[in-house]
């Protein structure tokens, strides 16, 4: 005879075994100890005076905390409170490189007194604590309600105006690797048309309907669960949700209003100590690849879900999902390289 998870149905109030706890409280766990990997970076760095083999193994560790978010997610399987609540945090962990960057920011702005750790890593473990204790309980937000059409229709148009923009930021971003110069060139001429009052208001509210209307998307998706992609387009939109935020926060915020700087290359590089040498700005590091990844990642989770609409085979649309998923990751490493230094002629 079928379970309750098996028919997809949420079992009875309380019933998440105790052995199961653990996909609970491990991702916020692992939350919690973020900030030590880009500490242990920066020493290393330091030492060595360059990035080495060793610091290169910590470098690559900041990278697979938010994979392991994603592996969590997709072992969170089933329909009950407790495998949507696990599969809820394990989405969070996925997105914690730039949450670092966003309470940063905001704390070194209300002038913070303390190291950003000893805020993040107590309220991450105060959340592993609650996920642990906390049984949980079927909700109104643990119901596996399908996503409303309009919905997605409305994210996924203003996703393409979004893509204009987008577009040519990161075509500009890859101009640091022919140099400063040429990086800050192409800007200044981007520049007459984004920064126009009327382009740049639409695009930010364009943006921020991203980021709503994607978290409400977010959160009845995965109440749901599915296949790997399904779940890859979940926690690469958590992710630009809350990067979204915190980049906007940044610049429009922290540098143009409280600190009145210039947005340029040496803001974006954190120059003139740069990414990878400064202990603050190595935060950047993973902020921005993983951005730069999950943002086109998305387009591309995107494009799979049309293609599986219009009858496309699921292995043809894999396909495609792959070869797009490998294509993001080239272009944010051509990017990150270009930012940290690496330069074509
Ligand atoms: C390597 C990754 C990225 C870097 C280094 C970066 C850096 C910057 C910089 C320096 C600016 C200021 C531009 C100016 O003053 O003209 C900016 C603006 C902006 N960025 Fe990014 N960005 C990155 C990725 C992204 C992504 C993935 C998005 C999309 C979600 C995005 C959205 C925006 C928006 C909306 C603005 C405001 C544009 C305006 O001034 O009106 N950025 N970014």
């Amino acid at each position: 005879m079928l379970d309750a998870h098996a028919r997809g149905l949420p079992s009875r109030p309380g019933t998440w075994p105790l052995l199961q706890r653990w996909s609970l409280w491990l991702p916020p766990l692992i939350a919690a100890f973020y900030p030590f990997l880009l500490d242990a970076f920066h020493l290393r760095v330091k030492a060595d005076g360059a990035v080495t083999p060793g610091s290169a193994l910590l470098l690559l560790a900041m990278f697979v905390v938010p994979a392991l978010g994603l592996y969590l997610a997709c072992r969170a399987d089933g329909r009950e409170p407790g495998a949507i609540r696990a599969r809820r945090l394990a989405l969070l962990l996925v997105a914690t490189p730039t949450l670092y960057c966003f309470v940063g920011v905001n704390l070194y702005m209300l002038g913070s007194p303390v190291a950003d750790a000893w805020f993040w890593t107590p309220a991450w473990l105060l959340v592993a604590l609650c996920a642990s204790l906390v049984t949980p309980r079927a909700s109104a937000g643990h119901t596996a309600s399908a996503s409303s059409p309009a919905l997605r229709v409305a994210h996924g148009s203003a996703g393409l105006l979004v893509t204009l923009f987008v577009g040519f930021h990161l075509f500009n971003h890859l101009f640091s690797l022919a140099g400063e110069e040429s990086h800050a060139r192409l800007m200044d001429w981007g520049r007459q048309f984004y920064r126009a009052p009327v382009v740049e208001a639409l695009l930010v509210a364009a943006l921020l309907f991203q980021v709503v209307s994607g978290l409400r998307l977010a959160w009845q998706w995965s109440a749901r669960g599915g296949d790997f992609q399904r779940l890859f387009q979940l926690a690469s939109g958590v992710f630009l949700a809350v990067f979204i935020l915190g980049h906007l926060n940044a610049v429009f915020v922290f540098a143009r209003t409280w600190a009145g700087i210039e947005t340029d290359w040496a803001f974006a590089t954190g120059a003139p100590t740069g990414l990878i040498m400064d202990p603050w700005s190595i935060r950047l590091l993973p902020h921005y690849a993983l951005g730069v990844f999950f943002i086109l990642a998305h387009l591309v989770s995107g494009l799979r879900v049309v293609l599986l609409a219009h009858d496309v085979a699921q292995a043809t649309a894999n396909r495609i999902w792959w070869f797009g998923a490998a294509g993001a990751a080239l272009v944010s490493l051509a990017i990150m390289l270009g930012m940290t230094g690496t330069r074509l002629a």
